[in-house]
């Protein structure tokens, strides 16, 4: 199967969950469930939920678009949660950006108050959606990797490191954790999550974990690498908005040479760490796209 195929067909499968397990956006209260809609279906890549299905694929070892049905809570939870951090990243008082995806945020569509309950309400439709999982052990689990990426420890302590760093000049290491953890560690639990759904073994689950950190950290370093260089048709917004708002980025702090270096080293530990897996073409393409966002 060609990999566009493989992620055309992926991504529908995930298009049709995210209807399924969202209430009908005219449901009351329809200003919440409207704008919910509002925030998921506008055009995201759907990395989180492909990245989840492509591994739980490789461990099974056939790709099956049929097997998948019984995993797709979790590629679903995945993507929830990944909207839910956009429309709070968005609020004026995180990042402040009027628009994402091309179209005006959550926030601005609607108001701020609208977009705290949106994430809100995202993150824990995620978790009920989780306990469709059948099989228990699978179900707490897959609840447990989710958690803890988005916890203090992980996603949310990211973006709090983020917030404090407005305005600094912050040492490299507090920059990569702040990456590492705002958008590394939701990529490390749909590699995870894909894992604990096959009972894989720890050693296997570690690399993985790996190249997805590997992967998040330079996927948020080019991110930065575009907010100054890049396009409106790539970003979905008016690139610049990180000087504006004087965030801690890799392109403020080691210049944009030494961070585009900086991305494709990770890109090629990531390589590194999937080379020799069978059916690991998906894993491959992902690294490709991510160095092709590179200006
Ligand atoms: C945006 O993530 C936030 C970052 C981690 C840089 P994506 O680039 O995956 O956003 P969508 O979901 O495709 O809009
Ligand atoms: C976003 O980082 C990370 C999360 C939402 C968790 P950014 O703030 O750089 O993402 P964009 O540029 O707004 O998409
Ligand atoms: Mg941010
Ligand atoms: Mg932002
Ligand atoms: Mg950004």
């Amino acid at each position: 199967m060609l990999v566009q195929e493989y992620f055309k067909s992926r991504t529908d499968l995930l298009e049709a969950g995210l209807k399924e397990y969202l209430s009908e956006k005219d449901e009351y209260p329809q200003n919440l469930n409207e704008a919910m809609h509002y925030a998921v279906f506008s055009g995201g890549k759907r990395l989180r939920p492909i990245l989840f299905f492509a591994t739980y694929e490789i461990l099974m070892g056939r790709k099956n678009l049929n097997r998948l049905n019984r995993v797709l809570p979790a590629a679903v939870a995945l993507e929830l949660v990944h909207n839910a951090s956009l429309v709070h990243d968005d609020l004026p008082s995180m990042d402040n950006s009027l628009e994402r995806r091309g179209r005006p945020s959550v926030h601005v569509k609607y108001n701020p108050a609208t977009a705290i309950l949106v994430g809100d309400a995202l993150i824990t439709k995620a978790f009920e959606v989780l306990t469709d999982i059948k099989n228990r052990n699978h179900a707490v689990k897959s609840i447990d990797a989710l958690t803890r990426a988005i916890s203090t420890r992980g996603m949310i302590g990211g973006q709090a490191v983020d917030l404090i760093s407005q305005n600094k000049k912050i040492n490299i290491n507090v920059l990569k954790y702040i990456h590492m953890k705002k958008t590394g560690a939701l990529l490390q639990a749909a590699m995870e999550m894909a894992c604990v759904l096959n009972d894989t073994e720890e050693n296997l689950t570690i690399t993985l974990g790996n190249y997805a950190l590997n992967l998040g950290l330079a996927y948020q370093i080019v991110d930065d690498v575009l907010d100054e260089v890049g396009t409106y048709e790539v970003l979905g917004k008016e690139p610049g908005s990180d000087a504006r708002g004087h965030k801690a980025t890799y392109p403020s702090l080691i210049g944009l040479e030494k961070s585009k270096k900086t991305a494709e080293k990770l890109l090629r530990d990531c390589y590194n760490l999937i080379k020799n897996m069978d059916g690991n073409e998906v894993l491959v393409e992902f690294i490709n796209q991510v160095k092709e966002r590179l200006p």
